[in-house]
């Protein structure tokens, strides 16, 4: 039990195998709802569409009452602050809040000068968290890889600016998966340490047993100076790449993917491609998962 669900790096191996388990019987249809009744908002001050679709049917499913925190209809926008907003949520009767934000360090920073209760779980933070599509991901893994523990994983394309990527290095560091990083320079991500880097997409995905493709998130970059039409021609994957290097991995991606760009639409729309829709899916169990752990009596 967890009072916030933050950053992957709070949970210990033991808490994620349970969050896990708690998904796949949700999945399964062998688990109900333990926190039927209790109200959780929704406040994503950034867009997303799989994150909140699946965060709030998660909520439904569960019986939850679900408040959809409007950002531009509230009081930020007349200046209010998050940690005050927070606080009357509370005493409205709130008692979770999914938040989705720009800015790292939010939530740890609200989470530690909050007065009252309430639960705060990330649903996404700047270039730096996202805890339950780190969860999500590692479901689906191991949904179809058994145990990961040695299983050779590359990541790769915009690692500096992805929030997935430090999630998911978090994780699978936890379990023993190999994890390898792809990325030209301008997308490398030097604070991370301790991981093989490649700067050549055959290098980093000959042989994987998973190849997770990140998005070119251009709405974050602040250099603009290098060739688009390279950077696919580079580190785009294809099917003839995909087979000729990394036959038999499993293809993933966080979505929104942009197509043509880190993945070719006949490679997306085959039968590979199918994976990263097994993830959304996915998704809305691992949600399930983390609400009901943090709602239900006992959750401290
Ligand atoms: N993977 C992910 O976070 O997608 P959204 O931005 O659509 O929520």
């Amino acid at each position: 039990m967890f009072k916030h669900l933050i950053d992957i790096k709070n949970l210990d191996k033991q808490d994620i195998l349970n969050l896990i388990r708690k998904a796949e019987l949700f999945k399964s249809g062998e688990l109900h709802s333990s926190s039927a009744g209790k109200t959780v908002a929704m406040m994503f001050l950034e867009n997303s569409t799989r994150t909140k679709c699946s965060f709030e049917l998660a909520a439904k499913k569960l019986g939850l009452h679900v408040l959809n925190f409007e950002t531009s209809k509230s009081s930020f926008s007349k200046g209010e602050s998050l940690l005050d907003t927070l606080n009357n949520l509370y005493f409205i009767g709130v008692e979770a809040v999914v938040i989705r934000s720009g800015e790292n360090g939010l939530l740890e920073n609200t989470a530690s000068r909050l007065k009252y209760p309430l639960k705060l779980i990330n649903a996404g933070e700047g270039n730096m968290s996202h805890p339950t599509q780190a969860l999500l991901d590692f479901m689906t893994m191991t949904e179809k890889l058994g145990d990961i523990k040695g299983k050779r994983i590359a990541i790769a394309g915009d690692i500096k600016h992805s929030r997935v990527a430090k999630s998911n290095l978090e994780l699978l560091g936890k379990f023993g998966a190999k994890v390898k990083l792809c990325a030209p320079d301008y997308f490398k991500d030097e604070s991370i340490k301790n991981v093989t880097w490649y700067n050549n997409l055959a290098g980093a995905i000959t042989a994987a047993d998973v190849v997770m493709m990140l998005r070119v998130q251009r709405e974050r970059h602040e250099q603009t100076d290098y060739s688009f039409e390279d950077y696919v021609r580079d580190f785009g994957l294809t099917s003839e790449k995909l087979e000729k290097y990394a036959p038999d991995a499993v293809l993933m991606h966080p979505g929104p993917v942009n197509r043509d760009v880190e993945i070719s639409s006949e490679l997306l729309d085959g039968e590979k491609g199918l994976t990263i829709l097994e993830q959304a899916r996915n998704g809305a169990y691992i949600r399930m998962a983390a609400l009901d752990e943090i709602l239900s009596e006992g959750a401290k």
